[in-house]
Parts: C-alpha cells; structure tokens; sequence
C-alpha cells in the first residue's frame, strides 16, 4: 500500500494520481455512468418465483450491504412490505418460503454471505444473487438461482450503484415500486452536475469536496442524518472515511440520536474539540427534525471544532441520496490524501477474511 505519511495537496492532481493505485478517483468520476449501466443489468434476470412475497431480506456485508441500506430507507415511503438488511451467516427466523432473499456480494467470496444464501435455500426462499462472480455466481448458476451479474474489477465500495440499483429495478419489474427509471435519470443527471464541482480539476477554493475534507482532517468526523431520508447515506459517509481515509467517523440520525447521543457532549471537553459535525439535511425530512437540526446545533455547536450543513439536492429520493453519496465519497478520497493514504487497499479486511479462511 502506498503511504506517503505526508498531506497530498489537494489541487496536485499529479500526486493524487500517483497514490490512487487502484484508480479510486476514476470509479468515483464514472459513477453517473455507473448507475446508468447498472439499470440495465436487472433487465433480463428471470424474476424469482413465489408470487407474492411477505418481506424482502438483503444480505450482504460492507460495501454489498450499503446498498440494502439504501433500499430500505427508499422503501420505507413506497413499498408495502418490510425490507430487513441482514449482515451475518444466518437468516432472521421470519424468513421463508415467502421471503424474496437478495444475496449480495461484489467478490462472490464472503463466507457470511454465502451462509446466510445457503440458509436461504434451506428455508425454500426466492433467491435473487448479485455479485460480479466467485462462488455465490458458481452456486447460483448450479441451483438455477436468478443472477444479476455485475462488472468486477473495482472495490465493491466503488461499486454502489451495480450493488443498489439492480435491487430496485428488480422490484419495479415485480410491480412492487415504481417509476424508477425515471428516479434514477434524475439521479444520474444530478450526479453529471455534481462531478464537475467535486472532481479533481474543481480548484479548492471553488470545490465544496475538497474544503470539507481540510475541515475533517486531523478531527473526528461524526455524520448525523435523519431517519427515513438520508440514514444510509450517514452510514455510508461513515464507512467511506473508515475504508478510503483510513481514519475512524461515526454515524447517527435524528431524531433518535437527540434522545442519548447529544447527551454524551458534554465532557470531556478535549476530546469534544476533535470531533467535526456534519448535519446531512433533506428537504423531505419531518418538518419536527427540521427544527431538531437546528436545536441540536445550537447545542452541541459550541463545543466541538465545527459544523458543516450538507444539502441534498434533486427532486427524487433517489437523486437526493446519491447527491449527497457523491459528496461523502469525493470528500473521504480527498480526507485520503490529506492523510498520504492510498485509498484503494483495505489490506486489513484482506487480512481477516484470509485468516478466517484458513481456520487459523
Ligand atoms: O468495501 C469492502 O471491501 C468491504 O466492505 C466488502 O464489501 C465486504 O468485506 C464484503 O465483501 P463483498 O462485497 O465482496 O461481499
């Protein structure tokens, strides 16, 4: 991995080029184009049988994982029925024949994953796969399970819209949601506009990414979003800083998080100084977590080293998430660099999968 040790001026694209091994910046510049690809990938996929289902399991860790994340909050206005996201080797005991099961693994290769699909044949579940290959590709295609094969060749955290996208054109063609495609033009549209501000061309003074991530360097950053709008895009945030940026940050939503959390800033006051707030906001959200947000910093403003507002933009649900997914992802590269951290390799999830898989 290379690690320079020392901040990486952010307007050096030359030297960004030189520690992104892996071409981080390049997967994040084609995203549009990603989600655009990415719809057309569920198309043909023979639907699952069952008919009508009760509830729909995405399973999945990580970087396969977000993407349930993000269709759960989605379906939380528009689906008649629940979505659970489960990141473990089991199912939860609710699952069975009923249950529309959503395997996802970029490599194909995690061993929860493939437990939790095995459990899922076991309980007679309709199965939907989606990986780029390895053995979750190898034993749908032995069990005749419908598969939504994916490009590989990427980190399966570049790849969120082949990991999101598919799930929700799946349900369109079920009759379970609708509109999509629309959705996600908008989506698309939104995410060309953005790339021009957030790229690595976008001067500092003028790009809203790389400012955020001079304010989040060397502080902890906490992101705080709202229940039912931008909850996952919190997480997402959040494992973004933690896998590009290699640095620790901490997610929340309110208004659950006005109920405990901002309790805890109180002391000790050093610790406090480190941390940078980031307040993801949405028009849509409860008209009472509006005033919350304002409340809240209020309160905890003073006491921490700063506060960022962050606005989602685009009509769309879906627009308005990936805008604010686009934002987090530009600002943990460029946290990255700032860091002298090449953001591809997460050598430590290498490590602990091989250990895993050795038994040792
Ligand atoms: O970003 C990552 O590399 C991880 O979070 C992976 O997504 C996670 O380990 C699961 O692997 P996979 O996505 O291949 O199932």
């Amino acid at each position: 991995m290379v690690v320079l040790q020392r901040p990486v001026d952010l307007d050096d694209v030359q030297a960004i080029e030189a520690l992104d091994s892996m071409g981080m910046f390049g997967t994040t510049r084609d995203l549009p184009e990603q989600c655009s690809r990415a719809l057309d990938t569920a198309a043909d996929v023979p639907l699952p049988a069952g008919g009508t289902f009760q509830n729909i399991v995405v399973t999945g860790l990580g970087g396969s994982a977000i993407g349930g994340d993000l269709l759960r909050v989605y379906a939380f206005t528009c689906l008649d029925i629940p979505v659970t996201v489960n990141r473990g080797y089991t199912l939860p005991r609710f699952a069975g024949p009923r249950t529309l099961v959503l395997a996802v693994s970029f490599s194909g290769n995690t061993e929860e994953t493939l437990g939790a699909y095995n459990e899922a044949r076991r309980r007679g579940a309709a199965i939907v796969a989606v990986t780029s290959g390895g053995q979750l590709a190898a034993q749908a295609r032995r069990d005749g399970v419908p598969l939504i094969t994916v490009p590989g060749g990427i980190a399966p955290r570049s790849a969120i819209g082949y990991l999101f996208l598919p799930l929700l054109m799946l349900l369109d063609r079920l009759g379970l949601v609708n509109g999509i495609e629309a959705e996600a033009a908008e989506a698309v549209r939104i995410l060309r506009e953005l790339r021009i501000r957030y790229d690595l061309e976008a001067p500092l003074t003028e790009n809203p990414a790389k400012q955020m991530a001079m304010n989040l360097q060397g502080r902890i950053p906490v992101i705080w979003g709202a229940s039912t709008t931008t909850e996952a895009v919190a997480q997402r945030w959040k494992g973004q800083i933690n896998e590009n940026a290699k640095a620790p940050a901490y997610w929340n939503v309110l208004p659950e998080l006005n109920h405990n959390e901002i309790v805890g800033f109180q002391a000790p006051t050093d610790n406090l100084h480190r941390i940078w707030l980031v307040f993801l906001r949405d028009p849509d959200d409860h008209p009472q977590v509006q005033k919350r947000f304002a409340v809240t910093r209020e309160i905890v403003g003073k006491v921490v080293a700063g506060v960022s507002e962050v606005e989602a933009s685009g009509k769309g649900l879906l627009a308005r998430m990936f805008s604010l997914i686009y934002l987090g992802d530009y600002v943990s590269l460029y946290l990255a660099c700032r860091y002298g951290i090449n953001p591809g390799p997460v050598e430590v999830i290498d490590r602990l999968k091989s250990t895993l898989a050795k038994g040792e």
